[in-house]
Order: structure tokens, then sequence, then C-alpha cells
């Protein structure tokens, strides 16, 4: 042994040793240790897949699994309602149908003092079907403490609420986010939110997590479609709210990002229709944050993102086939996708270029047309005030398709919404840049503070340094390391 490394180790075997237990040596870890997926040959041929491709393929599965606490929705018992009996189930939207008061956080690398919460609730999908969905609430030790004129919230006697609605985390039960050890965006927002002093109210989206209803049938998740994701977010608020009433304010600011940030732009036109039914959360309203929003769905059209939205498209339209889009090599991969609930990651290293999978002419038919007013917001009456973020080198969302739709939009309905325009800013890190002003904006809702500049506004987040000289992208992540012959990895955790 090193040592220079004997004190630390003293130090930490001396704290097991106390206990009276024997500390297991140090061990290796590896990203994908609880797992050991492999595609079988059957798979590899359906999706004409080269012996490389299904390495890769087996890899990146491991690695994701290996992110799922408790297994994944799938072998957590919490993402089941198939037991609750005829009698209970739920009536209306909205309802908490199972509450996870204390989730167990240690499989979960959330930040240390920090505490969770999971409901199983009623929401509708695209069609008005009611359908059970979950949502995590990751709270905070410390709840923020407001002054002015901030409704029912005595000095931290409840938190103020941020609904996040999350960008892309996957397609099938296991990419909610509620079953990721990091919650999926980690501290990019939720653990930034929590540590900030808000109870962060988080939705998975129906069909990430329970992917099962309560009778049985199949709950795809209908990415993209902005109202069905809001309407799971304004559900899951509605049940946060009604399960802690006492924890939780009715004051919101909602937030969201990329897929997250449609959902949540489409949140604000929903509200913007003045409608009744969602007469009961408009009043604790007081904005939203809507980060990269994809207000044009088909700017992206490779492969793997259109089997993402097709794969459960007849669900919305019956006489949908996936021939109308797909060659049948494409038809196959998304098989194969579906047999293995395959994660973005896989989605893209399956899809490769080497072989069409897609029709040339799937762009004009009628399922696509129809399916853009369903996923692009913007164009719309919405409630404000609204912030857009949106960095200006977003190689997913380009900065000029939001700036139309946020001058479009803004021009013609009245209330405001302001974009900040991230120099440099790439889709994830434009968060971390304008992280200052964006917990600050969310600070003043709940301050009942009027917006900087009322109406159309655009401004732009320059950098403290040269540009050029900052990190562009993020090249780590929260591995968790909760098991004691990993303990070596953690000289924090004492
Ligand atoms: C399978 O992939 C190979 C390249 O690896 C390609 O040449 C071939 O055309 C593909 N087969 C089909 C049915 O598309
Ligand atoms: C590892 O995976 C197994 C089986 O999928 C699961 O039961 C277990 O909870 C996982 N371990 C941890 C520490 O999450
Ligand atoms: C404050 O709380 C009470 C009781 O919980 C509720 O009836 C009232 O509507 C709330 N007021 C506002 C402005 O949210
Ligand atoms: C919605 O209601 C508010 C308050 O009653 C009103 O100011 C606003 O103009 C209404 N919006 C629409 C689109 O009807
Ligand atoms: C769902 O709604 C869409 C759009 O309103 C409609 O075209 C479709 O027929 C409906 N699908 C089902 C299965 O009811
Ligand atoms: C979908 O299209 C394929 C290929 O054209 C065809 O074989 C299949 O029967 C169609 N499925 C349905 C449900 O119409
Ligand atoms: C469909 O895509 C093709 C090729 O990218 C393009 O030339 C065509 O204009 C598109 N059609 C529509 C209706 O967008
Ligand atoms: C964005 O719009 C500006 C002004 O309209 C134009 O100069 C620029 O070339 C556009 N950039 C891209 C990438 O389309």
């Amino acid at each position: 042994m090193v040592t220079y490394l004997q004190p630390f180790v003293a130090l930490v075997l001396g704290v097991t040793l106390a206990r009276g237990q024997v500390a297991p040596a140090p061990t290796t870890q590896s990203t994908g240790w609880n797992s050991s997926f492999e595609l079988s040959p059957e798979q590899v041929k359906l999706g004409n897949l080269t012996s490389d491709l299904a390495t890769v393929i087996n890899t990146i599965t491991n690695f994701d699994r290996s992110q799922l606490a408790n297994g994944g929705a799938h072998e957590d018992g919490f993402y089941n309602v198939q037991s609750l009996p005829k009698g209970q189930w739920p009536t209306e939207p909205g309802k908490t149908i199972k509450l996870q008061k204390f989730t167990d956080p240690s499989p979960f690398s959330i930040p240390a003092k920090t505490a969770m919460s999971r409901i199983v609730y009623s929401t509708t999908n695209a069609n008005g079907t009611l359908i059970p969905a979950s949502a995590y609430i990751l709270w905070p030790y410390q709840a923020k403490i407001l002054g002015g004129r901030s409704t029912n919230h005595t000095a931290g006697s409840s938190a103020p609420v941020v609904l996040w609605t999350h960008g892309t985390s996957g397609f099938y039960a296991n990419g909610a986010p509620s079953t990721h050890r990091g919650l999926f965006y980690a501290d990019l927002v939720p653990f930034a939110l929590a540590e900030a002093g808000y109870a962060v109210v988080a939705p998975d989206y129906a069909g990430l997590g329970v992917d099962t209803s309560w009778d049985g049938s199949h709950i795809p998740h209908q990415y993209f479609v902005r109202e069905a994701g809001a309407h799971d977010a304004l559900n899951a608020l509605r049940a946060a709210q009604e399960s802690f009433p006492k924890h939780l304010t009715n004051d919101y600011v909602v937030m969201g990002h990329s897929q997250g940030g449609a959902v949540a732009w489409g949140l604000t036109e929903i509200l913007g229709r003045n409608e009744s039914t969602f007469g009961d959360v408009m009043k604790g309203y007081r904005g939203a944050v809507i980060v990269a929003p994809p207000t044009d769905a088909f700017a992206v059209s490779s492969g793997g993102f259109l089997a993402w939205i097709a794969k459960n498209l007849d669900q919305i339209y019956p006489s949908f086939n996936l021939s109308d889009w797909f060659t049948p090599l494409g038809v196959d991969k998304i098989k194969l996708l579906n047999q293995v609930e395959g994660s973005q990651m896989v989605t893209f290293a399956m899809f490769g270029p080497e072989a069409p999978t897609v029709q040339p002419d799937w762009n004009e038919t009628w399922y696509a047309k129809s399916f853009e007013q369903l996923a692009n917001p913007g164009n719309r009456p919405f409630a404000g005030p609204v912030l857009v973020v949106q960095g200006t080198a977003d190689p997913t969302v380009a900065y000029n398709t939001t700036k139309n739709t946020v001058e479009k939009t803004c021009r013609r309905y009245p209330g405001d919404m302001e974009l900040l325009a991230v120099p440099k800013g790439s889709h994830f890190a434009a968060i971390n840049a304008a992280k200052q002003s964006w917990l600050q904006w969310i600070e003043n809702r709940f301050e009942y503070l009027p917006v900087a500049k009322r109406g159309c506004v655009q401004s732009q987040l320059d950098s403290f340094l040269p540009v050029d000289h900052y990190q562009k992208l993020p090249n780590s992540f929260p591995l968790w390391a909760g098991k004691s012959q990993w303990s070596y990895e953690l000289p924090t955790a004492l």
C-alpha cells in the first residue's frame, strides 16, 4: 500500500471498525456494475447489428441499468398499481394513488441533506383517458425563506414549489427520473433548486415509471406531445399539494428544459386558455422558466428521434402504421428498441447511418403535419410571465428557431416574455451558465416583484471572463458509490 494513503484509510476503516464490522477491501468500481445484459443472437440479427455495435449496445445498457435505484421501475414495487382494488381506481385526474412519504434515499445519488418522496397519481393521456403516472418530490433541508407578499408562507413552514418538467430521459418505464439514481438532471436543475430551498415537484410523464395501468393496459410514453406532458405536470402538482398540504406552497413556478421546455410552454398555453378545468392550479401560478424549447420538432429528423415518436403513434392516430415512416429495417430496429427498452444512447447506437431506416417521404404524410400541431408550442396565447433561456450554439434546438417563435408569440399575444440568450451556450450548458439568472427570476416571482421589463424583451447573458476559457460541456456525472467497498471513492462522506 502507498504510504500517503494510510492515514486516510485508517480514518475510514477506523470509523467502520469502531462499529465492530469487518471493512471490505476496496475494490474497483465499474459503471455497469449492477447489470449483465447481453443482446441475444436473434436480437443482433433483428437489428442488423455488427458484433461491434452489439457490444456497444450491451455496454450502454449495462451502464443505464446500473443507474437505476432499486433495480428500476420493473423491479421496484412502487411503480406497480395493478393490485389496486377496483373500488379504489381514481375517477378524476390529480389524485394521489400511492404515497411514499419518505423514499429511502440510500440507493439514490441525491445530495446529502436532501430528502425525497414519490407519488403515483392519476392524469390523462392525449386522448383524455385516465391513467396513472409517477412523480418525485425533492425536499430542501431548509425551506427558502421569503419575505415580501408571498401568500400562505410563514417563514420556513412550507417550501416554495418549482414544478420541474424534465427533458428527454427515456421512452420506457426505466426512463423515469424518479427511478434514476441522480434523478437524471442531478445538479443541473433539481439539486440546485432543492439546495436553494425549493421543493421540486417533478412529474416523470406518463409511460415513464408506471407503464401498466390499474386495469392491466399498457401505458406508452407519448413522447413530444406537449399537452399530454403538461397535464401530467399539473396533475402531479395537484396530487402533491393534496398529499403534502402543509409542506408545499400553493404558489409555484414552472421550469422545463428541452422536451420539458415544450411541456412547460404548453402548460402556459393551457393556463392562458382560462379553462375552468384548471382554475384551481391557475391561482398559484407565478410564471415559467423555459430553457431550450423545441418549437420546430421535426427540425431533427434522424431515424432514432422519429422512432421515439412513432413507436406508439397508433395510440393517437389509430390508422398510423410504422411503415408509413420507416423502411423494413427501421421497423425491425423499432421492434428491437421496444424489446430492450433502449435509452437515448442505445437508440443512437442502434439507428446508425449504415442503411436507411426512414422512408424518404415520411415528412409528406398527414401524420407528420398533424403531429407538429401536438408537438410545437408557441404562436398561441400564454400565461406569463415567461423567461426563455436559449444558448446560441445549441446543436439540438436552434437559437434562431426559438428567437423566431418567441418574437411571433409575444408580439401577437399580450404578456411578458423575455428571451435570454446565452452566447456560445449549448443545449444543457446554457442551464449552468444562466443559473443565477433563473434562480433570481424564480425568487422574484415568489416575492411578487414585477418583471424587470414588461412585454417582449430580449437580453443577453455575457460571461464574466472571456467565454472561451470556460469548460464547454460537462465531462462527469454523480456516480453512485454507496457500497462500503467503494468508500475510498468518497472522502467527503465522513
Ligand atoms: C445491414 O447492414 C449492412 C451494413 O452493416 C448493410 O450493408 C445492409 O444493407 C443492411 N441490411 C439491411 C436489410 O438493410
Ligand atoms: C441492483 O440490481 C438489482 C437487480 O436488478 C436490484 O434488485 C438492486 O436493488 C440493485 N442494487 C442497488 C444497490 O440498487
Ligand atoms: C391560503 O391557504 C388557505 C388554506 O390553506 C386557502 O384556502 C387559500 O386559498 C390560500 N390563499 C392563497 C392566496 O393561495
Ligand atoms: C383569462 O383571465 C384573466 C383574468 O380573469 C384575463 O385577464 C385574461 O384576459 C383571460 N385570458 C383569456 C385568453 O381569456
Ligand atoms: C386521439 O385523439 C386524436 C386527436 O384528437 C384523434 O385523431 C384520434 O382518433 C384519437 N385516438 C383514439 C384512439 O381515440
Ligand atoms: C403495416 O404495414 C405493413 C407493411 O406495409 C403491413 O404488412 C401490415 O399489415 C400493416 N399493419 C397494419 C396493422 O395495417
Ligand atoms: C421533406 O423532406 C425533404 C428532404 O429533406 C424535403 O426536400 C421536403 O421539402 C420535405 N417536405 C416537407 C413537406 O417538409
Ligand atoms: C440566424 O438569424 C440571423 C439573423 O436573422 C442570421 O444572420 C443567421 O445567419 C441565422 N443563423 C442561422 C444558424 O440560421
